[in-house]
């Protein structure tokens, strides 16, 4: 019998066990009843909770559907998505750049350029040239590390930024900023006790990733009070507390714009956690994909923890994050980012290489899409004016609404937010009356989740609540994106949704 069988080193080898010595009936026995259950999956996907796309996200998608029908009977007439960083979603309608869209075209279809060479400006025509020349058919595989050229445009812009040298043999393009993080988490973590520093509240790619290869998060909570300011005490804190705990913390996540916050670190900040990393040894994971999105650039300018440890010549070992998802260029669907490793020893760049090779390589159409994120058209190119006004258009869309939301909801009973400088969102803090948390209670809910589930069915506006990004004991907040148009109607609508709620539940 196969299961008697457990002295030997294999004792379930494929000739074993197609053996037609063994007779059906023991095989059966020896399978489990139905192959695919969720008993039968690594127990860590059980563990895994995205909010982003959780239980609201799916009601919403329920009530879209919803609206199709005659005679819906719903007091709106649209979902509206304000629960996910995705510019481009139908009916947030944030249109993409043309000189990214073109060049992707020209990308996909090169004799286009022949076909309308009127409905191309001739730097288009050139950078796909250019490109091509470089790639061949964007329908093969390319360098597993992305195209090498790609990759030297990517060090160019990143040593123009921060003013250091960048080595494109130490940059890997990514199938968006996602990958890479899943990726990096996935090597970090050595053994059940090994943690990660995040922070709280985070966006809840990190909680999901540990989750998913059983590392331990290692939270430390950023100062509301202080407009979602790290505090590097609080982060000591949370290492030495882990430590009593036994974990050990291996690295420690920056959200640099922050999600959901907004927050944005000052150079002083930024050197004081570099040189924490170096004291406990964490390797430093960057999150940088918001760095354009910044509303107050003059007084809240945007600073690369690279160009931080360059300064400081610190050995700490750093991997930052890059994305097209966000800033203006918003191609969420294209998959496309990178991250650059500063201080990481050629042994284990090796490593990172042999892991991103088994998966290929990243998308094509995202590496395109990187390149044109960081080479855009330059003044005097023909496509530059087009590019200056749409990219401003976006700019500006975003610095209004993240300024009338803001204002507009700390106008309202119980509700408190920070008016972020940079990223797409706010994180307001909302003050519950004991009957409403008493209701939520009643209701199986997270008191922030009853309140959004009621702005939803109310108002089909979409939110995330707090508990999905981590919170405070005893607080509650929700996420919502700045980038739905008309802002005006969209803000009413949750004034009008408060008031009421108010009104109901009475007030904290
Ligand atoms: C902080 C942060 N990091 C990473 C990502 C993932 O971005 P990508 O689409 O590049 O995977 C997001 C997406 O919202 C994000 O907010």
């Amino acid at each position: 019998m196969i299961g008697l069988r457990r002295k030997s080193p294999f004792p379930y080898s494929l000739s074993s066990i197609l053996s037609p010595r063994i007779s059906s009936t023991s095989l059966r026995a020896f399978l489990p009843m139905r192959p695919l259950t969720s008993e039968s999956l690594n127990p860590s996907v059980l563990n895994v909770q995205y909010a982003v796309r959780g239980e609201l996200a799916i009601k919403a998608e329920d009530l879209r559907a919803k609206l199709k029908e005659d005679n819906h009977g719903l007091p709106f007439d649209k979902v509206i998505s304000s629960n996910i960083g995705n510019p481009q979603q139908k009916g947030l309608d944030q249109p993409p750049i043309t000189f990214t869209r073109q060049v992707a075209a020209l990308m996909e279809w090169p004799a286009l350029a022949e076909l309308a060479p009127d409905a191309f400006p001739k730097d288009v025509i050139a950078r796909a040239k250019e490109l091509s020349e470089e790639i061949g058919s964007i329908g093969a595989y390319s360098h597993s590390q992305g195209v090498p050229f790609i990759r030297q445009n990517v060090a160019k812009f990143i040593e123009e930024r921060d003013g250091y040298p960048s080595n494109p043999d130490h940059i890997f393009l990514t199938a968006g900023a996602s990958a890479g993080v899943s990726l990096l988490i996935s090597m970090l973590i050595s053994t059940p006790k090994a943690g990660i520093l995040i922070p709280i509240p985070q966006y809840p790619l990190y909680t999901a990733t540990l989750a998913q290869y059983n590392g331990v998060p290692i939270p430390y909570h950023l100062d509301e009070t202080m407009d979602w300011a790290t505090s590097v005490h609080e982060i000591e804190g949370a290492i030495e507390k882990a430590h009593r705990d036994g974990v050990h913390a291996k690295a420690l996540v920056i959200i640099n714009p922050g999600n959901p916050t907004g927050a944005l670190l000052d150079e002083e900040t930024q050197k004081k956690l570099v040189e924490l990393c170096q004291k406990y040894s964490l390797v430093l994971l960057a999150d940088e994909v918001y760095q354009t999105n910044l509303h107050k650039p003059d007084t809240h300018p945007f600073s690369s923890f690279k160009k931080i440890v360059c300064d400081l010549q610190s050995p700490t070992a750093l991997i930052s994050f890059h994305s097209i998802s966000k800033g203006i260029s918003g191609e969420c669907g294209r998959r496309g980012g990178y991250f650059e490793c500063t201080n990481v020893s050629e042994e284990v760049l090796a490593l990172i290489y042999k892991m991103v090779s088994v998966g290929l390589c990243p998308p094509l159409g995202g590496q395109i899409g990187v390149d044109s994120m960081i080479r855009p058209p330059k003044p005097g190119d023909e496509s530059y004016d087009l590019w200056k006004q749409e990219t401003d258009t976006i700019h500006d869309a975003l610095r209004h609404r993240t300024h009338t939301m803001a204002e507009r909801l700390n106008g309202l009973p119980g509700v408190t937010c920070v008016k972020s400088p940079g990223a797409l969102y706010l994180y307001p803090q909302i003050r519950l009356s004991d009957k409403a948390i008493e209701a939520a209670k009643k209701a199986g809910k997270e008191p922030d989740a009853f309140y959004a589930l009621e702005l939803l069915h109310e108002t089909g506006i979409c939110v995330v609540p707090g508990s999905g990004f981590g919170q405070k004991d005893g607080e509650w907040h929700y996420r919502l994106t700045c980038l739905c148009p008309g802002v005006d109607e969209y803000v009413g609508k949750l004034e009008k949704f408060h008031q009421g709620f108010v009104e109901r539940y009475g007030s904290a």
